[in-house]
C-alpha cells in the first residue's frame, strides 16, 4: 500500500470512528432528553446540563435559565449540608452514593419531594456528577394519607377499648361525689367544692368522647337546644384564669339547633383552647352568634340552602400562615410542641356529622377567626333539665341493680338508700334472674331493675332482660351502659327496656330516670 493510500484509509477510519461517536452521543442525548426522570450534570455544584424533564420539574422556561447556576439554589435548606457531604464523598472516592429522599424548591418557591441517585463520571474530561432525580411528591402524599388512616384506625380501636373502662371509673368518682354531697348542707363551702368536683369529672368524660368522634360509633345523640348558653359556659370555662377578655355578641332570638350537646361543647372548647394558646400574652376573643339564611344567591359555602345558626370566634392571637392554613384541619397537624393536632380534626368531623360547616380566616400575626354553621331546626326547645330536682325525701320502691363493678353497685346502693329506696345488688345476669324469680313470688317484688349492658363474667344486660321478660312481661327495666359499640336507643327499644342511662351518670340523673319510670 502506498503511503498516500494508507493515509486515506487512516483518515476514513478516523472519520468513521468520529461519526460513530457523534451518532452514539446523539443517541444517548436523545435518550436522556426523553426519559421521564430528571437528569442533571454538575461540576462541584455548578449545573452544566439538565434535561427536559428537569426543566418541567423545577418549573423553568428553558434549560438556559439554569445552566451555570449553583445546584444549591434548588435544594431545600434542610438538605444542603447532607448534599454537600455526599458530593465531597463522591469526589473523594469516585463512587456513587445511596439514593436519598430530599426536598427541592421549584423556581416558583413550591416545595417538592424528590429521590436523587447521583454518580460521579468524567464529562468532557472533567470530574462531574450526574444525578437522576425522581419526583415523589404524589407518592409521599399517598404514604402520608395511608399513615394517617392507619393512625386513625388504631386511634379508634384504642378509643373504643379505653372508653368503657374509663367511663366506669368516672361513674365511680362522680357517684361518690354525689353521695358525699348528700352529707353536706346546700350552699355550704364543702357542698360547693363537691359540685365543682362533679362538674370537672363530667368534663373528663369529654376526653373519651373526643376520641370517639373518630369512630363511626361516635354518632351524635341530638337534642334541641339554643346554643347560646353552651357557647358562653364553655368559653368562660376555658378562659378561666387567663388574661383574655371575652366579648359576646350573641343574638337573643338565635334559632334552636338539634345537636349533640357534648360534641358541640367539645367544638367550642377546642376552638377556644386554640385561641387561648394563640394569645399567651393576652388579648381578646370576640364571639358572635346570629341567624343566617343560605339561599341560591348567597351560597358560597358547601352547604345546602336553608336556615343556619352562624357562630364565629375571632381572636387577636398569633394568626396562621397561608401555608399552614390549608392543613390545620388535618389530623395530627400541629405547630405546638405538645399538641396532638386532633383538636380541629375532631371539630371538623363533629360539625360535618351535624350537616354543618366550619371555616377559618386568618393571616400570620393578624389573629384568627373560626366560623361554624349549624342547621337550625323548626322544632321547639326541649325543656331544660333542672339541676336540682324535686326528689321526694322518701321513696318507697324496691330496686334490683346489676353491675359487675362493685364500686358502682356499692355507691348506688348507698345513695339510693339515703332516699328511701330499697336496693339489692347483683354482679351478673344469672344472679339477677334467680333473685327476680324468688322475689316475684314474695310479698315484695321488685318495682324496677337496672341492668348494665356488658358484664365480664355471666349474662349481660341483653340476655338477662330476655329471661326477665319471660318471668314478667310488664317488667320495668332500665339499661345502663358506658361506651358501647351499639346504639343504646336501639337496644332499649329492641329488647324491651323502658329507658337507658349512660355512664358516667350523676346520682341525681339516675334518680330522675328511676322516678320517671316508676310513675309511668
Ligand atoms: N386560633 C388560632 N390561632 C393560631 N393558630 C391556630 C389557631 N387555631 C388553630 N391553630 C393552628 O392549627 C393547628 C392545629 O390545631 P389543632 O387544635 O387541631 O391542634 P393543636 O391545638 O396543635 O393540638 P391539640 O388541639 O390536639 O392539643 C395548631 O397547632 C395551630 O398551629
Ligand atoms: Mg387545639
Amino acid at each position: 500500500m502506498t503511503a498516500s493510500k494508507q493515509l486515506i484509509e487512516e483518515i476514513r477510519g478516523r472519520r468513521e470512528i468520529q461519526e460513530n461517536l457523534l451518532e452514539s452521543e446523539s443517541r444517548y442525548k436523545t435518550l436522556v432528553e426523553n426519559i421521564p426522570d430528571t437528569v442533571i450534570v454538575h461540576i462541584n455544584g455548578e449545573i452544566i446540563y439538565i434535561n427536559q424533564a428537569g426543566v418541567e420539574l423545577l418549573g423553568l422556561k428553558n434549560t438556559d435559565e439554569i445552566i451555570g447556576s449553583p445546584l444549591s439554589k434548588f435544594i431545600h435548606p434542610d438538605y444542603i449540608e447532607i448534599v454537600n457531604q455526599r458530593i465531597e464523598k463522591m469526589n473523594d472516592e469516585g463512587k456513587s452514593v445511596a439514593v436519598l429522599e430530599e426536598k427541592f424548591i421549584r423556581l416558583d418557591g413550591g416545595v417538592i419531594d424528590v429521590e436523587t441517585a447521583p454518580m460521579p463520571f468524567i464529562y468532557y474530561g472533567k470530574q462531574a456528577i450526574l444525578v437522576v432525580i425522581r419526583d415523589i411528591t404524589e407518592r409521599k402524599k399517598m404514604e402520608e394519607k395511608l399513615i394517617n388512616a392507619a393512625k386513625l384506625d388504631s386511634l379508634s380501636i384504642i378509643a373504643g377499648t379505653i372508653a368503657h373502662d374509663f367511663n366506669n371509673i368516672l361513674t365511680a368518682i362522680v357517684g361518690n361525689i354525689s353521695v358525699a354531697k348528700l352529707y353536706t348542707k346546700e350552699n355550704s363551702e364543702l357542698n360547693n367544692i363537691l359540685i365543682d368536683a362533679e362538674k370537672y369529672s363530667m368534663k373528663a368524660k369529654n376526653l373519651t368522647t373526643q376520641l370517639l368522634t373518630f369512630t363511626k360509633e361516635g354518632t351524635p345523640v341530638k337534642k334541641i337546644i339554643s346554643i347560646k348558653d353552651l357557647i358562653i359556659e364553655n368559653t368562660l370555662f376555658v378562659l378561666r384564669g387567663s388574661n383574655i377578655t371575652s366579648l359576646f355578641f350573641i343574638k337573643e332570638d338565635l334559632w334552636p339547633v338539634e345537636v349533640d350537646e357534648v360534641q358541640i361543647s367539645q367544638v367550642i372548647t377546642n376552638v377556644v383552647i386554640n385561641a387561648r394558646q394563640a394569645m399567651l400574652k393576652g388579648g381578646s376573643l370576640e364571639i358572635n352568634g346570629e341567624n343566617f339564611i343560605i339561599t341560591k344567591d348567597n351560597n358560597n359555602l358547601p352547604l345546602s340552602e336553608g336556615r343556619y345558626v352562624k357562630v364565629s370566634f375571632k381572636d387577636t392571637g398569633i394568626g396562621i400562615s397561608e401555608e399552614n392554613l390549608a392543613k390545620i384541619f388535618d389530623p395530627y397537624f400541629t405547630t405546638k410542641e405538645k399538641g396532638s393536632g386532633l383538636g380541629l380534626a375532631s371539630t371538623f368531623s363533629i360539625i360535618k356529622k351535624h350537616q354543618g360547616y366550619i371555616e377559618v380566616k386568618s393571616k400570620l400575626n393578624q389573629g384568627a377567626c373560626f366560623i361554624f354553621y349549624l342547621p337550625a331546626t323548626n322544632k321547639k326547645i326541649e325543656e331544660k333539665n333542672q339541676t336540682s330536682i324535686n326528689i321526694p325525701h322518701s321513696f318507697n320502691a324496691k330496686i334490683l341493680f346489676m353491675d359487675d363493678e362493685q364500686v358502682i353497685s356499692e355507691l348506688v346502693q348507698k345513695a339510693l338508700t339515703k332516699y328511701g329506696f330499697e336496693v339489692e345488688t347483683v354482679e351478673n345476669g344469672n344472679d339477677a334472674i334467680t333473685k327476680y324469680q324468688e322475689n316475684i313470688l314474695s310479698q315484695r317484688p321488685y318495682d324496677l331493675v337496672i341492668l348494665d349492658l356488658s358484664i365480664c363474667e355471666g349474662l349481660g344486660g341483653k340476655e338477662t332482660i330476655k329471661e326477665l321478660i319471660k318471668i314478667n312481661p310488664e317488667i320495668k327495666a332500665i339499661l345502663s351502659s358506658g361506651y358501647s359499640y351499639e346504639s343504646l336507643v336501639s337496644i332499649t327499644k329492641e329488647y324491651g327496656f323502658k329507658d337507658y342511662i349512660m355512664k358516667p351518670y350523676k346520682i341525681d340523673d339516675l334518680i330522675k330516670i328511676i322516678i320517671k319510670n316508676l310513675s309511668e
